[in-house]
């Protein structure tokens, strides 16, 4: 007997993504699909590739979203700006810039490193030292490092890139739609993000963002682009105005990505960081009223994603599986070097909201007590309701 119904709970997503999404966008989801020349959808790309502009900052012609989730924005960069024997610095201080090196290796460019221990930003002088002995065609960074929680500072190394004539490839899919991401002012050669964090839609697209000049250095590459499906020059044949076939894009998942980006809009992007920046402030107060510590220091801290160090004597694994057993609550555990050691707790898009923060405090409280660790959940809900009464 075939079940005519998928069995997938609902759940509490709380993690470092996907997060949970807007009825909104649901509903979107189930516009009927149509052909990927059809004049009304290339009238809907057209606006997801305007709406992304606006989300990016940006006036670069070459925006809209790639098939593929964020890690296919990531290969689109690289593998577009990078070339075999170019000077590449790459800097690492998490998980996902040191997947941008992995990339960077197989275009066999040849890699200048810079590492930072993992929950502390990259330092700007390392930039510069290494800057200064050689010349870069492109440094790749990690705006919002999704595997330790840290918000990279950018004014130091957006500076040392324009001295030095240094095209950037940054990584935004932790920021783009909840903290600041400013493409031109910014001077990023090019920039990539997901569907699925920030700005609330469900994986399984990438928003990709390349400069005039950027797009300009893929012309004169010598050699052509090692991926035929992430060739931006071939995506912009499609995107802009000649239309030709590229891929068969997803309709489904570019009605969610407009109607999410409409949202935005709508909500404004000042008051969307604002309330990112707010719910992340009231569940770091109460986190740290149960008494509980964050792993990267306050200046550091991402507010779409919050790295909670586990106390002493905790068993993880069974704390998070009570948790999605009992509460249903999704929160990450930590990856790669602090696998064991942080969870990782996601507060984007419509998941950024006070009742979730409330949700969290009391369901992290029980499931400690559980385990013979006691916290005062109510010092915790003041804590943060306090903030979020300010
Ligand atoms: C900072 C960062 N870069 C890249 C990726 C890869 O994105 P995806 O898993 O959507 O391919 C992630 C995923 O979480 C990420 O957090």
């Amino acid at each position: 007997m075939v079940s005519n119904q998928i069995e997938a709970p609902v759940r509490k997503l709380m993690g470092p993504g996907p997060l949970e999404i807007h009825p909104r966008v649901y509903q979107a989801l189930t516009t009927p699909i149509i052909g990927y020349l059809d004049p009304a959808y290339l009238k809907i790309l057209d606006q997801v590739g305007d709406q992304l502009r606006k989300v990016f900052q940006t006036r670069n012609r070459a925006t809209n979203a790639a098939p593929g989730t964020g890690t296919s924005g990531m290969e689109a960069c690289v593998a577009n700006l990078i070339e075999p024997g170019d000077k590449i610095l790459v800097c690492v201080h998490g998980y996902f810039g040191d997947r941008l090196r992995q990339m960077v290796e197989r275009q066999e460019a040849e890699i200048t490193l810079i590492t930072e221990e993992w929950g502390r930003p990259i330092d700007p002088q390392k930039v510069e030292a290494a800057m200064k002995a050689n010349s870069f065609k492109v440094i790749t960074l990690v705006h919002a490092e999704t595997s330790t929680g840290v918000l990279q500072p950018m004014d130091d190394i957006i500076k040392l890139a324009d001295k030095y004539g240094v095209m950037i490839i940054l990584d935004t899919v932790t920021s783009l739609g909840g903290v600041e991401v400013k493409m031109d002012e910014w001077g990023l050669a090019a920039a990539y993000s997901c569907s699925q964090k920030c700005i609330g839609c469900p994986p399984g697209l990438s928003p990709v963002s390349f400069s005039d000049r950027a797009v300009e250095s893929v012309k004169n590459r010598k050699h052509p682009v090692r991926s035929w499906y992430l060739d931006i020059s071939l995506l912009e044949k499609y995107w802009g105005s000649e239309r030709v076939y590229h891929h068969t894009s997803s309709s489904t998942l570019n009605y969610a990505l407009l109607e999410a980006l409409r949202m935005i809009e709508e909500e404004g992007l000042q008051n969307r960081f604002d309330r990112h920046l707010e719910n992340h402030r009231a569940l770091v107060a109460g986190v740290e009223a149960l008494g509980l510590e964050m792993l990267v220091s306050p200046e550091y801290r991402l507010p779409t994603l919050n790295t909670i160090r586990i106390p002493e004597g905790i068993d993880d694994m069974e704390l998070r599986r009570y948790l999605l057993e009992t509460f249903n609550l999704e929160i990450g555990g930590g990856l790669g070097a602090l696998k064991g050691n942080v969870w990782r707790v996601g507060l984007m898009g419509h998941s950024s909201s006070a009742a979730n923060v409330l949700f969290f405090l009391s369901a992290i409280s029980r499931a400690l007590a559980l385990q013979g660790h006691k916290t005062d959940l109510a010092a915790g809900t003041d804590a943060a309701m306090s903030v979020l009464n300010a």
